[in-house]
């Protein structure tokens, strides 16, 4: 039997294994898919368990999309260009790092039949999956990047890679027509970003990374004034979608009971 994880910290609410061994079962597939709590100095034998074969595939969550990389053999051009790995695999006696948060990013939106062509995009925060949604904006003919973020050194260190955004400060607004929180703020209910978009006008996208809750007051505040909102969940299940077709080489099916499977 064929073995899988997801790796982070903390990863006790991480909904990956359940989606993963949903799709195994699905497909007559003889494999598990777990989830396993690390601390940085456990990384590198986990890496050497792939390499030996004891375990099929890895994704990686939060830290250590970055600190994953310098144990791998090889990374994947958009892995290495967002510096971010979120999953690993063995070919040819190699260990492979892989991005599928940025295909995530982008098939989420394809989905809701949204273009992203000649579109501003404001981004909210620095943090780990930010380069993937820049990614996936520009691979979308965005026209404009802007990024804001409480600590301007992140939001420097992310224009190091990326050097046509152009950077906001913190509670400052500029024109767009999609505005995207990356900040973990909303992941407690009652959080809230103070910023004022009073003036925004309506028709805008307004996303959420976050999916659980799955309206956070960001989204609440955007459907008041009339804009179209959705939430990470379509993200996380394509960058999925996207990790079981390397490891397997089958698409799994998205469905609703796919999408009800992670209410
Ligand atoms: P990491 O920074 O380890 O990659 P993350 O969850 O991916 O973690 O990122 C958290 C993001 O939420 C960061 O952009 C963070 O801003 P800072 O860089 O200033 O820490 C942002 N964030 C978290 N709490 C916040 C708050 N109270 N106000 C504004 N931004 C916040």
């Amino acid at each position: 039997m064929k073995k899988y994880l997801v790796i982070g910290n903390p990863i006790t609410h991480s909904l990956s294994p359940k989606l993963h061994n949903y799709w195994i079962k699905q497909n007559n597939i003889d494999a598990i898919y777990d989830k396993k709590k690390l601390n940085e100095d456990e990384l590198y034998n986990l890496i050497l368990d792939v390499k030996d074969r004891n375990i099929s595939g890895i994704n990686v969550t939060v830290p250590f999309k970055n600190s994953v990389i310098p144990l791998l053999d090889e990374l994947s051009d958009e892995s290495n260009k967002t510096q971010s790995v979120n999953t690993i695999y063995l070919k040819d006696k190699r260990t492979i790092g892989h991005n599928t948060d940025i295909e995530g990013f982008e098939n989420a939106i394809k989905k809701i039949n949204f273009d992203f062509k000649n579109k501003k995009i404001f981004i909210l925060g620095a943090g780990g999956v930010v380069p993937s949604i820049i990614y996936a904006s520009m691979k979308m003919n965005s026209s404009e990047i802007f990024v804001s973020n409480r600590t301007s050194e992140k939001a420097e260190k992310v224009k190091n890679i990326f050097n046509n955004i152009k950077l906001v400060n913190w509670g400052d607004v500029p024109d767009f027509d999609v505005i995207i929180n990356a900040t973990s703020l909303g992941l407690n209910q009652e959080d809230k970003i103070n910023l004022d978009l009073t003036q925004i006008g309506k028709n805008k996208l307004f996303y959420d990374v976050i999916y659980n809750p799955t309206e956070t007051n960001f989204l609440k505040k955007a459907k008041k004034l009339g804009n179209k909102c959705e939430n990470g969940k379509l993200m996380f299940i394509y960058q999925a979608f996207s990790a079981f077709k390397l490891w397997h080489g089958i698409e799994p099916s998205i469905n609703n009971e796919t999408i009800r499977l992670l209410d």
